[in-house]
């Protein structure tokens, strides 16, 4: 007989996507403007997408079949705000009757307020290292949680701003393509802190003023495990400074609006929490060996030789998920939602392992007392993979890029009977 062992009964499943990556016919972000630069993958373009913009109720008919609880679904900012100031009715008038349909099948929306991608204008303007960024996202937020506050209870401010980030002006592979520009990184990620904290009291603010409650706000924070090396000690202050730099500027100072160094220091609003719940989107970790480069934090992230990988290279190892959300809990003490967990895996023959292994560490973290409320699979379907284009295949569903056929992959089906029984087992 098979083993399972069952989830709490207000446990809730989900899948995660994002705008940028599945829409579809939007010209007026940065990444359109990357791929019309030819920079993803072989000239892969995120113009069409997975055209969902057109297809959203064929897509809430496939989250049904697959009986999702929530979905975590993004905005785009620039068809929302195509001009600085100026927004378009139908762009958000779309959004809401998505989210309609998503409340008509019973699913429950989270909606992320930025993914990656910036208006063309913000971008032209600096983006986030321009101080008005900051300014220029309130202002949207404050537009797009009025037209949808009464439909949605759960909103993400940032998505992984240390991904954005990294990739934008250190490693410069995502737009604008900076490469080691760490002032930038600095600069920016104060701004996307500052936008962050002010725009969790607004969001509260604006339901509130309208009666309406409960609210949860958040943000997705990328987490990854940094592990020195045979605990060396070179490889044990790289690791400290991974962290320092690449997660806790970000979680400090979203989560406890505590600005540490180099992005400032004290509270510029106080000392609360600015965070209902801890996003975690988790992927991998880096074996961390030390390194005399001062460029890359005196560390060289590798793998254990015999480490499980998937189809990007990165090390499949779900130890890590518990690990995350044990020291998230004993950090901050908010209840704990799985923002994003997937692998890349075209043949699926890794993720139902995958799914079990991962599922498995959050039963764990349960048992031992640590509020685990969700968890978001990424992704629905095959999608634009930022940089590897089409290449790189999450999805539970697969998508033929040049047709547009979707088709739930087993490990789709497996997903899909573990949330609708809210019971793992193995198969
Ligand atoms: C995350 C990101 C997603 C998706 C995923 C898989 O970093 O938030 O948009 O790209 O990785 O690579």
């Amino acid at each position: 007989m098979e083993e399972t062992r069952n989830f709490p009964a207000d446990f809730l499943f989900g899948v995660a996507t994002a705008a940028t990556q599945i829409e579809g016919g939007d010209r007026n972000n940065n990444w359109f403007q990357w791929c019309e630069l030819g920079k993803p993958h072989q000239g892969d373009h995120c113009i069409t997408a997975n055209d969902h913009w057109n297809r959203v109720a064929e897509d809430i008919g496939l989250m049904q079949q697959l009986n999702i609880h929530t979905y975590r679904l993004g905005l785009e900012w620039s068809r929302i705000e195509p001009q600085p100031g100026q927004f378009d009715p139908e762009a958000i008038a779309h959004y809401r009757d998505e989210i309609q349909q998503l409340l008509t099948a019973g699913i429950r929306p989270l909606v992320t307020l930025h993914h990656f991608s910036n208006p063309l204008w913000l971008e032209e303007q600096g983006a986030w290292t321009n101080p008005q960024a900051v300014d220029h996202f309130l202002h949207y937020v404050e537009y797009a949680v009025r037209a949808l506050s009464d439909l949605v209870e759960d909103w993400i401010t940032i998505n992984e701003p240390n991904v954005y980030l990294a990739m934008g002006y250190i490693e410069g592979i995502f737009p604008p393509g900076k490469k080691g520009d760490m002032r930038s990184y600095f600069r920016a990620a104060r701004h996307m802190v500052l936008g962050h904290l002010q725009a969790y009291t607004l969001i509260h603010r604006l339901r509130a003023e309208r009666g309406l409650a409960p609210t949860r706000v958040g943000v997705a924070h990328h987490l990854r495990i940094f592990e020195p090396f045979k605990n060396r000690w070179l490889a044990c202050q790289s690791s400290k400074l991974y962290n320092h730099f690449f997660q806790d500027i970000f979680l400090e100072g979203m989560t406890q609006g505590r600005l540490r160094w180099p992005l400032g220091s004290g509270h510029p609003f106080g000392e609360k929490v600015f965070a209902d719940f801890m996003g975690i989107n988790y992927y991998s970790r880096d074996i961390i060996k030390g390194s005399f480069n001062p460029w890359t934090l005196f560390g060289k992230r590798t793998l254990l030789p015999e480490a499980p990988t998937n189809d990007l290279g990165w090390e499949i190892y779900p130890e890590g998920l518990y690990t995350l959300c044990q020291s998230m809990y004993q950090r901050y003490g908010l209840p704990i939602f799985i923002t994003e967990n997937g692998v890349c895996d075209a043949a699926d023959t890794l993720r139902r392992a995958f799914i079990y292994d991962h599922l498995d560490q959050l039963l764990r973290a349960i048992a031992d007392g640590i509020p685990v409320q969700r968890y978001y699979h990424w992704t629905l379907m095959d999608n634009f993979e930022w940089m590897e284009g089409y290449s790189a295949r999450f999805g539970l569903i697969h998508c033929d890029t040049h047709t547009q056929q979707r088709t739930i992959r087993p490990s789709g089906n497996y997903y899909g009977r573990i949330s609708r029984d809210r019971a793992l087992f193995r198969l």
